[in-house]
């Protein structure tokens, strides 16, 4: 086992096997996630980017059995954010220091090219990076928001279980989404994806496949959180994701792909009050803040337990700032460009 470990910290490649081995064993998770740590640090460094994050609007044609803005869940309050409201948001994280603003939305159709254009062509006025969150799109329209300033793009391939994938998102196609990623590729985004762990029927092998694919597809950015079951949602009875799974998924991605981008996600805190700064230490990188204002941001539940900070944006990130040094980590003053982006580009 800890063969293993040294083999990936070494070589940054581990068969599909020898993957499942240290998924299956709870023996000498210390060691994995300290192994991770450790790449962290060499191969991008102490800091920390933070991401300000506008939810702009929870409104989504898709149908994902996990996931609380489902059409099909009447219970959630929708909203959309104005152009206006969005700058403003954005305006006031770039006047906190934020580097890179995140706009993530439902699959919402509103929100055609002419429109995200404002938006983008907005915020890259004031001189800090985009990435988009907003799903599955043309790629023509991908090729335009490039045009228009978007510096980076999510979008989570969720499993890699094509059946499971199937199963869970009703009406998408995985070799579309597989497409896209493909297509942000072309246009030469900073490409993320990642997956949830302990999704309904997911097996250990699945789980070390999303960690070779994330490495095959050559990924910038990686988000990884444990799925969580959402009383609103055909999944609600079933038993979630646990967090030292999630945690071990995220160290072998960081081992695997050791220059890339790693955000400590916010469902990592949903199951542990300390467990962004757990993953901090255990191979992420990067801190996703919401710097949305209002009632509406209760309204964008994904899944339940989504903690939403009660202090204003500005004593926030003074609070992180604190922990972060606790940890032996600092906030990052640069745009925090993934270094695998880089690499490629050299
Ligand atoms: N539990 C955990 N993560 C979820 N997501 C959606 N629903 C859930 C849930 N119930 C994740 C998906 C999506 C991202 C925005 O949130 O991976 O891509
Ligand atoms: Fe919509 Fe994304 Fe939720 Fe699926 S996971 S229902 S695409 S918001």
């Amino acid at each position: 086992m800890i063969n293993i470990i040294t083999k990936a910290e070494e070589t940054h490649k581990l068969t599909k096997e020898e993957i499942i081995t240290l998924l299956e064993s709870s023996e000498f998770e210390k060691d994995l996630f300290e192994a991770a740590d450790r790449t962290r640090n060499k191969y991008v460094g102490d800091e920390v980017h933070l991401r300000g994050l506008i939810e702009f609007s929870n409104i989504c044609k898709q149908n994902c059995l996990y996931c609380g803005l489902r059409r099909d869940n009447k219970k959630v309050n929708r909203y959309r954010l104005e152009v206006e409201e969005i700058l403003r948001l954005a305006h006031n994280a770039s006047l906190l220091g934020y580097k890179t603003i995140v706009l993530q939305s439902g699959e919402d159709a509103y929100y055609n090219v002419e429109i995200l254009e404002k938006i983008i062509k907005g915020i890259h006025d004031l001189g800090v990076a985009i990435t988009l969150s907003i799903g599955e799109r043309s790629e023509e329209e991908y090729k335009k928001f490039r045009e228009a300033g978007a510096d980076r793009f999510l979008v989570r391939i969720e499993t890699t279980d094509v059946e499971l994938y199937h199963k869970l998102n009703p009406g998408m196609d995985f070799d579309n989404r597989v497409e896209c990623l493909k297509n942000l590729r072309k246009y030469n985004y900073e490409v993320g994806t990642g997956c949830m762990v302990g999704l309904p029927g997911q097996t250990l092998q699945s789980l070390a496949e999303d960690i070779l694919f994330f490495k095959e597809i050559g990924a910038d950015m990686i988000g990884i959180g444990p799925f969580i079951p959402n009383p609103d949602t055909p999944l609600r009875e079933e038993k979630g994701g646990e967090f030292i799974m999630a945690l071990k998924v995220m160290a072998i991605t960081r081992l695997l792909l050791p220059d890339i981008n790693l955000p400590a996600t916010t469902a990592m805190e949903a199951l542990n009050p300390n467990g962004r700064f757990i993953a901090l230490q255990s191979g992420a990188n990067v801190i996703m803040p919401n710097v949305s204002e209002g009632e509406y941001r209760e309204f964008y539940q994904l899944y339940p337990g989504k903690p939403i900070p009660t202090v204003a944006a500005d004593t926030y990130r003074q609070n992180l700032a604190n922990r972060l040094s606790g940890i032996g980590r600092y906030i990052s003053d640069e745009a925090g460009t993934s270094k695998a982006h880089i690499r490629k580009n050299a």
